[in-house]
């Protein structure tokens, strides 16, 4: 594995699926990151059996540990500085960071719907009740706000009659696996640049 390869800390909090896709990925040198830690703030999912198998190290970092919020963010900075990341990636992950991990690194966010519409914990629920013919998923830079990042990449998915809310976030979720893994290899191998909320693949000055 080359060491120039970007250092990803993974964080998740249910299946895993987008990180086994990732997982799946940087088996291949030329992808360009390797991942360095998988993290979560819950015990027994499958996303840290899906680490565990592929022989990743990781942790876990429990909001109801701590006596408030802020002690929670600072422990997980604290854990995934210790992995010392170039990028982390939330893949599924159901808190919105904290400045202390905000401030340290650039994190990546994925959403199942097209931001800004229907942000939050019920993108693909929120998006089929307002009866939408056209939603999709987002992969954007993470800020303070929820779902409020820079948007890096965007695909569209279209809502079939019948669809319920399972049905549409496994097609979503299809479609996202590989936009995700697109985005993070082309942020490893190429850089990027933030200017406002205008994001550019690259690195400055090229
Ligand atoms: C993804 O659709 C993600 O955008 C959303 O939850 C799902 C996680 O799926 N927040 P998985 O855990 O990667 O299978």
């Amino acid at each position: 594995m080359s060491s120039q390869a970007a250092r990803l800390v993974v964080l998740v909090s249910g299946s895993g699926t987008n990180l086994q896709s990732l997982l799946d990925a940087v088996a291949d040198e030329s992808y360009g990151a390797r991942i360095v830690a998988v993290g979560a703030d819950r015990v027994g999912i499958e996303g840290l059996a899906r680490a565990e198998r592929a022989g990743v190290p990781t942790f876990v970092e429990k909001l109801s540990d701590h006596p408030e919020r802020d002690a929670w963010d600072r422990a997980l900075a604290a854990r995934i500085a210790g992995h010392r990341p170039d990028l982390v990636v939330c893949a599924g992950f159901m808190k919105i960071l904290g400045a202390p991990t905000l401030a340290a690194f650039p994190v990546l966010n994925t959403h199942p719907a097209l931001l800004p519409a229907f942000p939050g914990a019920h993108g693909v629920r929120d998006a089929l009740s307002h009866g939408v013919r056209i939603t999709g998923c987002t992969v954007m830079l993470a800020d303070a706000g929820v779902d409020t990042g820079p948007i890096i990449a965007q695909e569209a998915v279209p809502v079939l009659d019948g669809d319920d809310e399972a049905a549409l976030h496994e097609r979503i979720k299809t479609v996202e696996r590989s936009l995700l893994v697109e985005t993070v290899g082309r942020m490893a191998r190429e850089g990027w640049t933030v200017t406002g909320r205008t994001f550019r693949f690259g690195r400055p000055g090229r």
